[in-house]
């Protein structure tokens, strides 16, 4: 579904990213680990063309989407969970979602709305409560939520499980669990290789911008290990 060759980006004359390849088929769910300032986030923002590529390719379904704008990308059907929570404080939980599906027709944006409610009993609960008033972990389920009403085919995640606290990393888990027996498929950056490494099969370590492992199971998890003490003991 996504093939990235040999990709090379950056902020300005900066370099972050070189000669990054990497692949995932539909319906997987791919972990990309990494240390602080590894380049994970600036990976995410570079396939969702928020971030300029400098070399390579991006394919999205064997088509070449490089240096295509993010809306376009969106229509395309990508979602970009970013780094930090992006809620609309005073709004409404309903209405932060229905920010989410803006790329759909008028009716189908409440029968996606239906569907999301049935998928996230508790946001129909809170449906009308202000989304600033919610706790940290509701707040990272209705950012989810919000860019799944996109019905999108791919959806990359940076570091949903950050500051949250381990009952609410939880219940994120759980989230992430459902959505991947529902098929969607997923890359998850996060510095938490262990929330990472228990939901997806196969991931990908991203060092000072470039992958150093590729791997399936024990390898990748004794290397997350290692890079938790290179990097953040
Ligand atoms: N807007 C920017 N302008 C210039 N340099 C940036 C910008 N954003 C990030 N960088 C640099 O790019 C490098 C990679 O940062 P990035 O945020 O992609 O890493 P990360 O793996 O997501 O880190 P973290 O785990 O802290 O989120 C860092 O050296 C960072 O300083
Ligand atoms: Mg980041």
């Amino acid at each position: 579904m996504l093939e990235l060759r040999a990709l090379g980006a950056g902020y300005g004359k900066v370099p972050v990213l070189f000669d990054v390849s990497l692949r995932v088929e539909r319906g997987e769910a791919v972990a990309l680990l990494g240390s602080n300032n590894a380049g994970k986030t600036t990976l995410l923002r570079a396939i969702s063309g928020l971030v300029r590529t400098t070399s390579g390719a991006i394919l999205l379904d064997g088509a070449d989407i490089t240096g295509f704008a993010y809306e376009r990308i969106v229509r395309l059907g990508v979602a970009h969970i970013p780094e930090g929570r992006h809620v609309f404080p005073e709004m409404t939980v309903e209405d932060n979602l229905l920010v989410g599906a803006t790329r759909l027709a008028g009716g189908d944006r409440r029968r996606r709305l239906r569907e999301i409610f049935e998928q996230f009993p508790l946001l129909e609960q809170l449906r009308r409560r202000a989304a600033g008033s919610l706790s940290g972990g509701q707040q990272q389920t209705m950012v989810i939520a919000r860019a799944l009403m996109s019905r999108p085919a791919l959806l990359l995640a940076d570091e949903p499980s950050v500051g949250l606290s381990p009952v609410a990393i939880d219940a994120l888990f759980d989230v992430f669990a459902a959505l991947r027996r529902d098929g969607t498929t997923i890359v998850l950056a996060e510095q938490n290789a262990a929330f990472s490494l228990d939901l997806c099969d196969r991931g990908y370590v991203l060092q000072r911008g470039r992958i150093t492992l590729a791997d399936d199971g024990a390898q990748l998890r004794s290397a997350a290990g290692a890079l938790h003490e290179a990097y953040l003991a």
